[in-house]
């Protein structure tokens, strides 16, 4: 009986699809949370998580909390807060999200493109501290898939050149365990509880003022924002059961028209818009929903399982890899709990399409793509090309791997063949 189990889990594992995108947090327990919330619709858009989730994220990290819908409204908060003027100018990596330049042009900024180091997909702190002049108010550093960023380094240049670090905290949030280059050195934290993010509510973001300068202006900026339509709030709850249905359906190709229906019907809610992709952000701050608050606080009490969890896959990547001659990047050092665990291979794009044929999607929105996905207008994200050269070339060769919660080692060991023979 107890074989049978085993072949029958086995056999489940290896039809359901190895993933970035198709809800990577969305496990049993996240969908029982989700069906509990979704039983009361009164209580989508305001209610006690809001707080609480501001309560435990003040007791983590010893400084203030407001909190937004999304992680690029949070950004957009501190840079108004931080009263930025035209002409004023943010520094920036090669190789983010289009919604990061994006917030800077809302603020009424400019954004600057810093190189980054090939060997962690960071600032390279040189070629920001050659970047900076009178006009330039902050750099925000990314820890790129949870590797982390030079933020001693940036420390001391932001501290020397008098501007602010603000350090974007999307990928990866920092346990007992570490990293401890993370969230300790920003005059700002930012942070995403997006759908593949460090912990999800779905959609919301955070942003955590460590210079109280700006807590005030910050505080009645989040006291203006307004409530998502219940209507949208409904479309986001949605997102668990859905993708539940996609991975389900992966094998037998029906996904895709299922999801096209979907998507023509409007009752998918993106994560980035056209617009966002035409290097546009609504000034209109949003409420974080008191169900995506309630997600985010159950998934940070997790936090330090769903970080082992990547730890422990990080570190049998780096292991495998180190001993099957992949190239491994110099910075991903074991014990990290990496948001995916990247590559740099020939022809990326090939071997994403031909690891298909063996339910292995990689495709996450960061391939080919300095400002990402890579349907984004570049010209209006503000990057010129060649202004980054290792950004480009890095973002041409890389090839993901996932560490998500639903990731199963059984996966990561599948998935790790697949690459030897293909390298
Ligand atoms: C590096 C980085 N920063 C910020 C964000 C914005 O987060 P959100 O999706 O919550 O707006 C994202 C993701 O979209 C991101 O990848």
């Amino acid at each position: 009986m107890l074989r049978v189990k085993k072949v029958l889990i086995l056999n489940y594992q290896l039809l359901s699809p190895i993933h970035h995108t198709f809800g990577p947090h969305v496990n049993r327990s996240y969908m029982s949370r989700v069906l509990a919330l979704s039983y009361a619709p009164w209580a989508y858009r305001n209610g006690k998580y809001i707080e609480m989730l501001r309560t435990e994220l003040a007791n983590k990290f010893g400084a203030p909390v407001c909190l937004f819908a999304s992680g690029r409204e949070a950004l957009f908060a501190y840079l108004k807060a931080i009263n930025l003027i035209p002409g004023e100018e943010v520094i920036v990596q090669g190789y983010t999200c289009v919604v990061v330049p994006n917030a800077i042009h809302a603020a009424g900024g400019s954004p600057v493109f810093a190189d980054i180091a090939r060997e962690t997909l960071n600032l390279d702190p040189e070629s920001v501290d050659k970047l900076i002049n009178s006009r330039t108010r902050a750099v925000i550093c990314q820890h790129t898939f949870g590797v982390p960023s030079d933020t001693a380094k940036l420390r001391e240049i932001c501290d020397r050149r008098k501007i602010l670090l603000i350090e974007d905290c999307a990928h990866v949030l920092p346990d007992r365990n570490g990293p401890e280059e993370i969230g300790g050195y920003g005059d700002a934290l930012m942070l995403s509880f997006g759908r593949d993010k460090a912990i999800s509510g779905i959609t919301g973001g955070a942003v955590i003022p460590r210079n109280p300068s700006f807590a005030d202006s910050l505080g009645s900026l989040e006291k203006q924002a307004v409530d998502l339509s219940w209507w949208e709030v409904l479309k986001l709850l949605e997102y668990a059961p859905r993708m539940r249905m996609v991975r389900n359906l992966k094998w037998t190709g029906f996904d895709k028209p299922v999801l096209k229906i979907l998507k023509s019907l409007n009752l998918i809610s993106l994560v980035v818009t056209d617009e966002e992709k035409k290097g546009f952000q609504s000034p209109l701050l949003h409420k974080i929903p008191n169900v995506c608050a309630a997600l985010a606080c159950w998934s940070l009490g997790n936090l330090e399982k769903t970080n082992d969890h990547r730890r422990q896959i990080t570190n049998f990547f780096l292991g495998h890899g180190l001993k099957h001659g992949w190239p491994v990047l110099k910075g991903i050092k074991p014990g990290l709990p990496l948001q995916k665990f990247p590559l740099f291979v020939h022809d990326a794009q090939g071997k994403r399409k031909s690891l298909k044929k063996h339910n292995v999607y990689l495709d996450d929105g960061w391939t080919g793509c300095v400002v990402c996905p890579e349907t984004v207008d570049l010209p209006s994200t503000g990057y010129e090309w060649g202004d980054n050269p290792e950004a480009e070339k890095a973002c041409g060769q890389i090839l993901s791997l996932p560490t998500h919660p639903t990731m199963t080692m059984r996966q990561a060991e599948y998935l790790a063949r697949q690459i030897d023979t293909l390298l």
